[in-house]
């Protein structure tokens, strides 16, 4: 099987690429990233002798650097590129209109030129809006989306529903919760607090730290994204979520706890403007449909994590420092096949 993904140099298509390539020995993976801000190629960097793997830089906006890689005949796409920080969308949501919205529509014009594609949609539970206590919301809940990441994300996903609907493309759009795990950029929550709380930085929390999210071990998201390529039925949609919302100040107050810094570090900043309150999702069908289960515990995930950045500080040094973004420069611009630089 010949896969494209898009956006694997940031967090879930980094380790969803380890995943394939580890786990199933007859796939070849082309992996197109634009390399913004959020790319980091030092997340693979471990693949780069993998004969099955290949990295090729490009924009999914760019219709001519997408023509000429759909011309390699995949069997699939797995499409994660997106802006996907809700406070940088808040500053300026032009980039999210742009990459989230205008670049799934240029994939999936490529993607109704090559019929027997599979196109695998990677969205969020953000596009749902929040959801009141004690509700969780299932495949078939209106879509809310509150802040302009998530209207991006939802105009997407009606993109894709509408090319599967009028095209035939072969769909499947999969919205999951958040996730945490190796290889997560440090603006998002769990990151940040492990690596301030490692440099007795002080933790901002936003607003009364009362949001809740349903946080999924990235492991376990890359599982079901598998299950979904291998299995989903055309055109459908699974919601994927461990089930166990958490409020944000347990989450720091436990990995602070595991580090053994004190709860002093605690700062309570400005709210973030509309700030979602609460996401839960039911991820029964994925579960009954596909026998998808998640495998790793928060409890276990949130140690696996923080051990992981502790023993990877280059990484995170990296990452914090910007040093990560000469790594492309360092490794690459030598090779051939460069497209949309
Ligand atoms: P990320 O920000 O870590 O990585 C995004 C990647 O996309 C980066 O490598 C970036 O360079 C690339 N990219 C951005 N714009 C591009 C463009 N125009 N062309 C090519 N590449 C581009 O993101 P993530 O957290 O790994 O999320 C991946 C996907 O999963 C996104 O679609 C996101 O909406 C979705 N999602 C994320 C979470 C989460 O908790 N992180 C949860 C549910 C869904
Ligand atoms: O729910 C899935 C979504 O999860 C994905 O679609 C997004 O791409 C991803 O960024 C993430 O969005 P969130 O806004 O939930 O994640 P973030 O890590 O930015 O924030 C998690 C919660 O923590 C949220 O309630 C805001 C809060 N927060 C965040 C930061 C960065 C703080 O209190 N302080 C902070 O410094």
């Amino acid at each position: 099987m010949k896969i494209l993904v898009t956006g694997g140099a940031g967090f879930i298509g980094s380790n969803f690429i380890r995943h394939l390539l580890g786990t199933r020995s007859g796939v070849e993976i082309l992996n197109f990233d634009k390399l913004t801000y959020a790319g980091n190629p030092e997340n693979l960097a471990d693949q780069e002798g993998c004969p099955r793997y290949q990295f090729v830089r490009g924009d999914i906006c760019d219709r001519a650097a997408i023509e000429k890689i759909f011309a390699s005949n995949f069997d699939a796409v797995v499409h994660f590129a997106a802006e996907t920080h809700v406070d940088r969308s808040i500053e300026d949501a032009s980039p999210f209109l742009q990459s989230n919205i205008f670049g799934t529509h240029c994939l999936l014009e490529a993607a109704r030129r090559h019929p027997r594609i599979r196109f695998v949609h990677i969205s969020t539970d953000e596009v749902y809006g929040s959801a009141p206590a004690g509700v969780s919301f299932a495949e078939e809940s209106p879509l809310d989306p509150r802040s302009p990441y998530a209207a991006s994300k939802a105009s997407a996903e009606h993109l894709v529903a509408a090319y599967a609907n009028t095209y035939g493309v072969s769909t499947v759009i999969l919205r999951c919760t958040n996730n945490f795990g190796p290889f997560q950029f440090p603006e998002k929550l769990i990151p940040l607090v492990i690596a301030n709380a490692g440099e007795d930085k002080p933790i901002p929390v936003y607003g009364d730290g009362l949001q809740e999210r349903d946080w999924l071990f990235v492991e376990d998201f890359c599982r079901a994204i598998a299950l979904a390529l291998e299995n989903a039925k055309q055109g459908s949609f699974y919601n994927v979520s461990a089930g166990a919302p958490q409020p944000n100040l347990e989450i720091i107050r436990t990995i602070l706890r595991q580090l053994g810094k004190s709860e002093s570090l605690i700062e309570y900043v400005l709210d973030r403007p509309g700030h979602d309150r609460r996401y839960a999702l039911q991820s029964s069908k994925i579960r009954r449909e596909l026998g998808w289960t998640p495998e790793v515990t928060f409890d276990e995930g949130i140690r696996k994590t923080i051990a992981w950045y502790q023993a990877n500080r280059e990484w995170l040094a990296h990452a914090r420092s910007g040093e990560y973004r000469n790594y492309y420069d360092r490794h690459y611009t030598n090779r051939s096949a460069l497209l949309g630089k």
